[in-house]
C-alpha cells in the first residue's frame, strides 16, 4: 500500500495499482492532468507549512548520531537477501516471523511472536483459453517467465499468479474489454449499448483498487473478469522508447503479472469473517459475502493480454470513439469494446478456502512514561518469493531500526514512551494482521497510543514521499533536515521537496494505517520511496520484484535503504524521547480548513444546499483551543515542569480519539473517523469528510446533513480534549 504524494502515488501493497509516476521534466501540474483519475477531488494533497530553503542538515544530538551511524547498508542488503528468498505468502512462514522476532531480541527488545487465526485463501489452478471464431484456440501462458539472471524465478515453490480472496467459479463467454473498470467507465459502455451482461471483463489494471473493478464488473452482470498490466502506467521506460526489458535493462518484462487481494477494503479490511473483533482462538465467525466478490477473476501479463485484445479489433466501438480517461494504453490495438462474435474466453479460478494461522512477530521497549506508546510497523507477507520493495525493503529498514535502537539501549537508555515494532503477517490479502491486532488490543492503544509510523514499500525508487495526519507534518519534515539522501550531498528534505513540491499526501487506504487512523482514532504517517516515470520499473506484486532488481535496479548500493532507515529511526526517537510530543495541533485546523474549502466546492458542483456552518466553527473553535495550548505547551517546556508536561502530552495523545467517538460511517461502520476515510469508490485514495461527501454524492441531503453535525460534534470532542 502505500502511497504518498501526488507525483507517485504508488500504492503499497494491498493496493494500487496505479503506478503514478512522474517526470520531473514534465512537472507536477502537467502530471496530475495526465494520470489523475475521475475521482481527482478525492485526491487531496495540501501544502505543508515548509518553505523551501537549500537547507543543511541540522545538527545532530549524541544519540542521534549514535542512531545514524548504528544503520548500514551493508547490514540492511543482508537483512533484504534473508526476507527475498524464500517463500512467505500469508500464513505460509512461521520461521520468518521468529527469525524477525530473533533479531529484534538479539539488539535487546522483548520480542514474540503473535498468532490469528484467519479466514484465508490459497491458489490451486487456474485457466484461461481464448477460442477464435474459426475454431483455433490460443492458450496465454498465465506465468511469469523464469529468468536465469534472477534466481528466485525459478524457485520450485514460487507462487503462482491470483487474486487473493477471489472467487472460486468457471466461465465461458464473449468477452467486453472495460477500461480501467471504474463505474463510469461501465456506465459509458452502457451509453454505447455494449452489451455486458453474460460477458466476461477484462480490464487494465490502474485507478480504482483491483477489487472494485471486479465488483463493478459483477454488479453490471458480467460472469468473470481477467485483469493485465498495461506499460502505459510505465512512463517513460518502454521498450517501445528504446529501454531493454528486465532483466537486460530497466523496462518491464512482458510477462510479469501484478498478483493482489480483491476483497472490497472499502467495507472493512482484516479477517473478512470477524468484522470489528480479533480472530483469537475460535471465534465466531460472521458471513464475509459483503466483502467478498462473487466473480471468478485473474491477474495476466501484458504478453497474454495482447491477443485477448486484438480479437476484439474492429468490433464494438473503438477505443477512440469511447473516449475515456486511460482507456487506450500503450500496445499495438485498437483497446476497442468487443464483444467479438464468437469469440471466447474460458476462464476457470479454483482456490482453497480456509482458516489458517497467521503471524505477528510484535517487540516492546518500556518507556518511564507507560501510559505513552509509539507503534511502529510493517508487514512482511509477500505475494512473492521476493518482495525486495513490497514489502522487505520496509523490513529489512525495521530489523536495522531494532538495532539502531539496540545501540542506545545498550548506552542504557531508556525512552520516554513505550516504543513497540510490530511485523505483521496478511497485509496482502486485506491488512489482516494489523487489523486484527489493533482489534485486540483496541482498549490499550486507546489509553495508550501517540502515534502509528509505518513503512510498508520503504524503498521501490530514489523519491522520497509521506502521507500523514496534520499534527506530525512538522515533526516528519523537520526530520528530513537532519538526513544525508543516499550519496546525493543534499538532505533529503531538499530532494523531498523538490520532488513534491513540498506536499504532503492525506492517509486513505492501502496499508497497516488503515485500523489504527481511521478505527482507533490514532494518527499516521505513512513513508517510502519510490520511482518517477524515468527510472526503472518497479515490478509491483511480481517475481521480478526481486533482491537481483534491487541490488541491480532498485537500489544498487542500498542507500535509499539506509536513508530511509535514518529517518524512520530519527522519527521514531523524536516522537519517543522528547519532553514534549512534537505534534503541531494549530496545523490540524489549517487543514481541516482547506478540506472545508473542498467540501464547499463539492457541494457547489451539485444542485444540493446544505449548511454546513455547525462544521465551519467546530473548525474554528479546535483552532482556537489549539492557539490556546500552544502557551501552556511553552510554559510546560521552559519552566520544565513535568507535571505540566504530562499534562499536556495526554491532551496530544488524546485528542484524535475525539474524531471517533461519533460512531461509523453508514454502511462501513469500521471506518469512524469523522475526517478522513478510503474512498468508497477508489479503494485507497482519502475521501476527507467522508460521512458528508458520501451522502452527498448518494444524493441524501438529509443524511449529509445529519453527518455535517457528527463531523461537527467530532471536532467538538477533540478540541475539549486540547482545550487548556
Ligand atoms: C521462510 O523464509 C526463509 C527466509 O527467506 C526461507 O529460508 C524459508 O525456506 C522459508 N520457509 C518456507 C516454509 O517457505
Ligand atoms: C483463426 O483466427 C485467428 C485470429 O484471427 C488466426 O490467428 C488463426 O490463424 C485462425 N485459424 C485458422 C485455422 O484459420
Ligand atoms: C519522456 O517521454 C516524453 C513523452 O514521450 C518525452 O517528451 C520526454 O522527453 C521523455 N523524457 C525523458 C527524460 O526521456
Ligand atoms: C472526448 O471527451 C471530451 C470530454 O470528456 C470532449 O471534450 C471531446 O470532444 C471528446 N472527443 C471526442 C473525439 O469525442
Ligand atoms: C501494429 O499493428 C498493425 C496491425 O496489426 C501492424 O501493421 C503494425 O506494424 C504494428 N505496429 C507496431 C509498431 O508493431
Ligand atoms: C472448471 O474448469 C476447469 C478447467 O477447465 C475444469 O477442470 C473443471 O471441471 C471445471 N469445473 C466445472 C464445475 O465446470
Ligand atoms: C514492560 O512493561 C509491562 C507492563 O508494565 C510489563 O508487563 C513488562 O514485563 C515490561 N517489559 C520489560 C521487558 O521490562
Ligand atoms: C554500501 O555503500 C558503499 C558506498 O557508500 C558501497 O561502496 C557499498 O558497495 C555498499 N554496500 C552494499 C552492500 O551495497
Ligand atoms: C504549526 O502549524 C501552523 C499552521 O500550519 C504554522 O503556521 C506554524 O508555523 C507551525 N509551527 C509552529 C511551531 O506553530
Ligand atoms: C460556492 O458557491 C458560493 C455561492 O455561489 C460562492 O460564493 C463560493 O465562492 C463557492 N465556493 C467554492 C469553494 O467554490
Amino acid at each position: 500500500m502505500a502511497i504518498f504524494n501526488k507525483i507517485r502515488w504508488i500504492y503499497s501493497t494491498y493496493d494500487t495499482t496505479t503506478i503514478m509516476r512522474t517526470s520531473k521534466l514534465l512537472g507536477v501540474v502537467a502530471l496530475l492532468a495526465t494520470h489523475a483519475n475521475a475521482c481527482q477531488r478525492e485526491r487531496h494533497f495540501h501544502h505543508s507549512n515548509v518553505k523551501h530553503q537549500g537547507v543543511s542538515p541540522t545538527p545532530l544530538t549524541p544519540h542521534e548520531s549514535t542512531l545514524v551511524e548504528a544503520i548500514s547498508n551493508r547490514t540492511l542488503s543482508d537483512w533484504s537477501y534473508y526476507y527475498t528468498h524464500g517463500a512467505h505468502l500469508a500464513g505460509k512462514n512461521f520461521s520468518m516471523a521468529q527469525w524477525t522476532a530473533d533479531r529484534w531480541a538479539e539488539n535487546g527488545i522483548d520480542s514474540s511472536v503473535v498468532t490469528y487465526n484467519v479466514y484465508i485463501d490459497y491458489p490451486i489452478s487456474k485457466s484461461l483459453s481464448l477460442t477464435y471464431a474459426n475454431g483455433s484456440v490460443f492458450h496465454p501462458s498465465l506465468e511469469e517467465a523464469v529468468l536465469n539472471e534472477d534466481s528466485t524465478s525459478s524457485y520450485p515453490d514460487r507462487i503462482p499468479t491470483f487474486h487473493g480472496y477471489s472467487a472460486n467459479g468457471n466461465a465461458s463467454a464473449e468477452y467486453v474489454y472495460v477500461g480501467r473498470g471504474q463505474q463510469v467507465d461501465f456506465r459509458r459502455l452502457i451509453e454505447l449499448g455494449v452489451p455486458l451482461e453474460g460477458k466476461i471483463a477484462i480490464s487494465r489494471y490502474g485507478g480504482p483498487f483491483r477489487g472494485l473493478k471486479v465488483k463493478n464488473a459483477q454488479e453490471y452482470g458480467m460472469v468473470g473478469a481477467v485483469l493485465f498490466t498495461d506499460p502505459d502506467d510505465d512512463g517513460n521506460m518502454t521498450e517501445a522508447n528504446g529501454y531493454a526489458a528486465y532483466p537486460d535493462g530497466p523496462a518491464r518484462n512482458p510477462t510479469s503479472v501484478q498478483r493482489g487481494s480483491v476483497q472490497n477494503l472499502a467495507i472493512y479490511p482484516g479477517d473478512p469473517t470477524t468484522p470489528g473483533y480479533p480472530s483469537k482462538n475460535d471465534p465466531l465467525r460472521a458471513d464475509p459475502s459483503r466483502v467478498l466478490v462473487k466473480i471468478p477473476s485473474i491477474p495476466i501479463s501484458y504478453v497474454d493480454a495482447i491477443p485477448i485484445l486484438e480479437a476484439l479489433d474492429g468490433h464494438g466501438i473503438s477505443g477512440r470513439e469511447v473516449n475515456r480517461t486511460r482507456w487506450v494504453g500503450a500496445l499495438n490495438v485498437s483497446y476497442s469494446t468487443g464483444p467479438a462474435p464468437g469469440a471466447v474466453l474460458g476462464l476457470s479460478n479454483l482456490m482453497k478456502n480456509t482458516y489458517a494461522p497467521i503471524w505477528n512477530a510484535i517487540g516492546v521497549i518500556n518507556g518511564t512514561n507507560a501510559d505513552e506508546t509509539i507503534v511502529i510497523g510493517n508487514h512482511r507477507d509477500a505475494w512473492v518469493v521476493g518482495g525486495a520493495a513490497d514489502p522487505n525493503s520496509g523490513t529489512a529498514i525495521i530489523v536495522e531500526l531494532s538495532k539502531a535502537f539496540g545501540a542506545l539501549l545498550a548506552q542504557g537508555w531508556k525512552p520516554k514512551r513505550n516504543i513497540v515494532l510490530c511485523s505483521w503477517d496478511g497485509e496482502e490479502y486485506g491488512l489482516v494482521g494489523s487489523t486484527e491486532w489493533v482489534e485486540e488490543y483496541i482498549p490499550w492503544l486507546t489509553e495508550t497510543a501517540v502515534s502509528y509510523l509505518n513503512i510498508d514499500v520503504g524503498v521501490s525508487g530514489p523519491h522520497p514521499g509521506i502521507a500523514a495526519t496534520p499534527e506530525l507534518h512538522e515533526v516528519a519534515t523537520e526530520t528530513m533536515k537532519k538526513i544525508l539522501w543516499m550519496d546525493s550531498g543534499r538532505t533529503m528534505y531538499d530532494v523531498w521537496y523538490e520532488d513534491n513540491e513540498g506536499e504532503i499526501g492525506v492517509l486513505g487506504s492501502g496499508s497497516d494505517y488503515t485500523a489504527f487512523l481511521d478505527h482507533a482514532g490514532i494518527g499516521a504517517i505513512d513513508m517510502g520511496s519510490n520511482p518517477s516515470d524515468i527510472d526503472p520499473v518497479y515490478h509491483y506484486h511480481s517475481n521480478y520484484d526481486s533482491y537481483h532488481w534491487m541490488s541491480k535496479f532498485g537500489d544498487p548500493e542500498f542507500l535509499t535503504h539506509q536513508s530511509m532507515a535514518q529517518y524512520l529511526a530519527l522519527l521514531a526517537y523524536k516522537l519517543a524521547d522528547d519532553d514534549l510530543i512534537p505534534f503541531n495541533l494549530s496545523n490540524y485546523a489549517v487543514q481541516m480548513s482547506l478540506y472545508y474549502k473542498d467540501l464547499i466546492s463539492a457541494i457547489n458542483s451539485t444542485s444540493e444546499t446544505l449548511d454546513t456552518s455547525a462544521l465551519e466553527e467546530a473548525i474554528g473553535y479546535f483552532a482556537r483551543c489549539a492557539t490556546e495550548l500552544k502557551q501552556l505547551e511553552h510554559q510546560a517546556v521552559k519552566g520544565a515542569d513535568n507535571e505540566l508536561l504530562a499534562a499536556v502530552n495526554h491532551k496530544h495523545r488524546d485528542f484524535q480519539r475525539g474524531f471517533v467517538s461519533q460512531g461509523g460511517i453508514p454502511q462501513r461502520e469500521f471506518y469512524r473517523h469523522v475526517i478522513f476515510a478510503p474512498g468508497s469508490d477508489t479503494g485507497y485514495a482519502a475521501q476527507t469528510f467522508p460521512g458528508i461527501s458520501e451522502a452527498l454524492t448518494a444524493g441524501y441531503t438529509s443524511l449529509a446533513a445529519e453527518w455535517v453535525q457528527k463531523t461537527a460534534n467530532g471536532i467538538i470532542v477533540a478540541a475539549d480534549i486540547i482545550k487548556p
